[in-house]
C-alpha cells in the first residue's frame, strides 16, 4: 500500500448552513486521501470554493474570490482549484470558460465523488466537470454520500436531515440547484447526533429547506417524531432546526415546543411578504391570515417563543401598498429578528420573467425603511429582557469587547453564548478566581443588564448544575 502524503485543503464556504455542513462533508471525504483542513489558503494544495447562488450578490462574492485565486495559481501551478455548491450546479461547464485556471467543477450531488476526481486530476492533470444529480429513486445514493461525523469540536453542530426542495417559490433557485426533496433515514440521523454528543457536542442544529415536510414523501417518521427521538439522547442539552415553511407547520410540531425539554424556544418562519397578492405570485401557498393564525397558535402553546423571519422587498409588481402591508405585518407580529433582502433576478426562477420589475433605487429605499422599522421592534423586544435571568449555553470567549463592558483588558474575559430563544449574550463574571474555560459547553444563568440591536450583555448569576451536569462527566463545580 502506498503511503499517504500529508496535504492541505482550504475551503471557502459561501451561503447557507447547508453549505457549511457540505463543506464538512467534503473534508470527511478527503481525509482518507491525506488531506487536512487548513485555516488559510497560502499553504493549501487544494482550494475549494463552496458557492451560493441565492442572490446575484452571493454569486459576485464567489467570482471575486476566484479572481484572487487566479493570481495564486500562476505562482503555484500544481495547486488544485475546485468550485462546488450551488453555482457549480447551475453553471457547470460554463464556469471553466469564465475561470480557465479551474481544475474541477462539482455540483451539489457530487460530494462523494470528490476523492475520485481529485485523484484523477492529480495523476492526469485533466479538468473535470461533474454536475450529475441523483434522481428520486436514488435515495440510497444520498445516504451513502454522507459520512456521519465520528467526532466534532465545538458546542453546536449542524446535521442535515434532508436535501433539495419541491416548493418552487417563483423567486428561488434552490429547487434547481439542490434537486428534488429527499429525506435521510431517521435511524442514521439519530446515530449521527448520538456520535456528536458522545464527542462533546451540546447542541444539535437540524437542517433542511423545509423541515416540516421531513419524511413525508419517503413514508419515514414525521419531523416532530424525529425531534422527539433526538430529544431522548443523553447528554444533549439543546436542539434547534431550520427552516420551516409556514404552509406545512403542523400543530404536532408546534406542541413539540411545549413537550420536548431540549427543543429551543425559537422558530424561523419566513413570511417573505405581508401582501396576499405578492404571496400568491411568489407561490408561497399560504395567505397572510393563515400565517398570522399559525403565529397566534404557536404563541399560545409556547408564549416565550422567539420568532424570526425572512422578507423579500421589491418582488416584481410589489406596489407601495403591498410594501405597506408588509410593514403592518411586522408591527403586528413583532418578530425578534429579521433577515431582509432585495429581490434579485435569478436564472431559471420563474419570477425573472415576471413583468413590472422594481427599480434598484426603490428596492434599496424599501429595504432601508423596513430595516429601520424592524430595528425599533427588535430593540423593544431585547430591552424587555433587561433585569431577567436567561439560561445561556456558553459557546466560547467573545472576540470583541463591547464598549459598554467593563474596562478589563484580558480578551479571554468575556464569554459568549445564546439563550434558548437564540439571542446572543455576552457576559462577564465578578468572581475572578473562576476558571472560565470550564464554562464552555455548560448552561449558565446570566442576569441581563444591557440590550443592543443584535446582542444582550449581562453578568453571570450562577451555573445551573441540574441542567449541565452530565452523567460521568466532570462538571464545572468539580
Ligand atoms: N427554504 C427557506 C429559504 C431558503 S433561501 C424557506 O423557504 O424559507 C433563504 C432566503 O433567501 C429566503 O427565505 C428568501 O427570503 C431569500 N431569497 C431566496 N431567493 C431570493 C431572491 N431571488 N432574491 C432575494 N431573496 C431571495
Ligand atoms: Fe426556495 Fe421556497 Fe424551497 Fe425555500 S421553500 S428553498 S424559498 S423554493
Ligand atoms: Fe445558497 Fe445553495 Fe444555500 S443557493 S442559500 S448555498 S442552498
Amino acid at each position: 500500500m502506498q503511503s499517504i502524503d500529508k496535504k492541505y485543503v482550504y475551503i471557502n464556504t459561501i451561503g447557507c448552513q447547508m453549505n457549511v455542513y457540505d463543506s464538512e462533508q467534503m473534508i470527511q471525504h478527503l481525509e482518507p486521501m491525506g488531506y487536512t483542513a487548513s485555516p488559510s489558503f497560502e499553504k493549501a494544495d487544494l482550494i475549494i470554493v463552496n458557492t451560493c447562488t441565492i442572490r446575484a450578490k452571493a454569486e459576485q462574492k464567489a467570482f471575486s474570490f476566484l479572481g484572487r485565486l487566479a493570481k495564486i495559481k500562476e505562482k503555484k501551478p500544481d495547486m488544485i482549484i475546485g468550485v462546488g455548491g450551488c453555482i457549480a450546479q447551475q453553471e457547470g461547464r460554463n464556469i471553466l470558460e469564465r475561470a480557465p485556471f479551474l481544475d474541477l467543477v462539482f455540483g451539489t450531488h457530487a460530494i462523494q465523488r470528490l476523492p475520485k476526481h481529485i485523484e484523477k486530476i492529480t495523476s492526469k492533470r485533466c479538468r473535470i466537470v461533474d454536475v450529475e444529480m441523483a434522481s428520486e429513486i436514488e435515495e440510497l445514493e444520498f445516504e451513502k454520500s454522507i459520512i456521519p461525523m465520528q467526532s466534532a469540536e465545538g458546542v453546536s453542530r449542524f446535521v442535515t436531515i434532508m436535501r433539495g426542495c419541491d416548493n418552487y417559490c417563483t423567486y428561488c433557485m434552490v429547487p434547481y440547484v439542490r434537486g428534488r426533496e429527499m429525506s435521510r433515514d431517521p435511524e442514521i440521523i439519530v446515530k449521527e447526533a448520538r456520535m456528536l454528543v458522545a464527542s462533546g457536542v451540546k447542541e444539535i442544529f437540524l437542517l433542511g429547506q423545509n423541515v416540516n415536510s421531513y419524511g413525508k414523501k419517503e413514508g419515514l417518521c414525521s419531523f416532530h417524531e424525529l425531534l422527539s427521538r433526538i430529544n431522548g439522547i443523553e447528554g444533549l442539552l439543546r436542539i434547534r432546526f431550520t427552516t420551516s415553511h409556514p404552509k406545512d407547520l403542523t400543530e404536532d410540531l408546534m406542541r413539540s415546543f411545549a413537550d420536548l425539554d431540549r427543543l429551543c424556544h425559537h422558530i424561523h418562519l419566513p413570511v417573505q411578504s405581508g401582501s396576499n397578492d405578492v404571496l400568491k405570485r411568489m407561490n408561497r401557498r399560504y395567505t397572510k391570515e393563515v400565517y398570522i393564525e399559525k403565529i397566534n397558535q404557536i404563541r399560545n402553546i409556547c408564549p416565550e417563543i422567539a420568532i424570526t423571519s425572512d422578507i423579500i422587498v421589491g418582488f416584481p409588481g410589489e406596489t407601495e401598498n403591498d410594501f405597506k402591508q408588509t410593514l403592518e405585518l411586522l408591527q403586528l407580529i413583532e418578530y425578534d429578528g429579521l433577515f431582509a433582502f432585495q429581490y434579485s433576478d435569478r436564472p431559471n426562477a420563474s419570477a425573472s420573467g415576471f413583468p413590472n420589475k422594481i427599480s434598484e433605487t426603490i428596492k434599496q429605499d424599501r429595504l432601508n425603511e423596513l430595516l429601520e422599522f424592524q430595528g425599533r421592534i427588535t430593540k423593544k423586544r431585547n430591552r424587555a429582557l433587561i433585569g431577567t435571568i436567561q439560561e445561556v449555553l456558553v459557546e466560547g470567549f467573545s472576540k470583541k469587547e463591547t464598549k459598554n463592558s467593563p474596562a478589563r483588558k484580558d480578551p479571554d474575559y468575556q464569554l459568549t453564548g445564546r439563550t434558548s430563544t437564540n439571542k446572543i449574550v455576552n457576559f462577564v463574571c465578578d468572581d475572578t478566581s473562576m476558571n472560565y474555560r470550564t464554562m464552555i459547553g455548560q448552561i449558565a444563568s446570566v442576569r441581563i443588564e444591557k440590550a443592543f440591536p443584535h446582542s444582550l450583555w449581562g453578568k453571570l448569576d450562577r451555573i445551573d448544575l441540574t441542567l449541565t451536569k452530565i452523567k460521568g462527566e466532570e462538571s464545572y463545580a468539580a
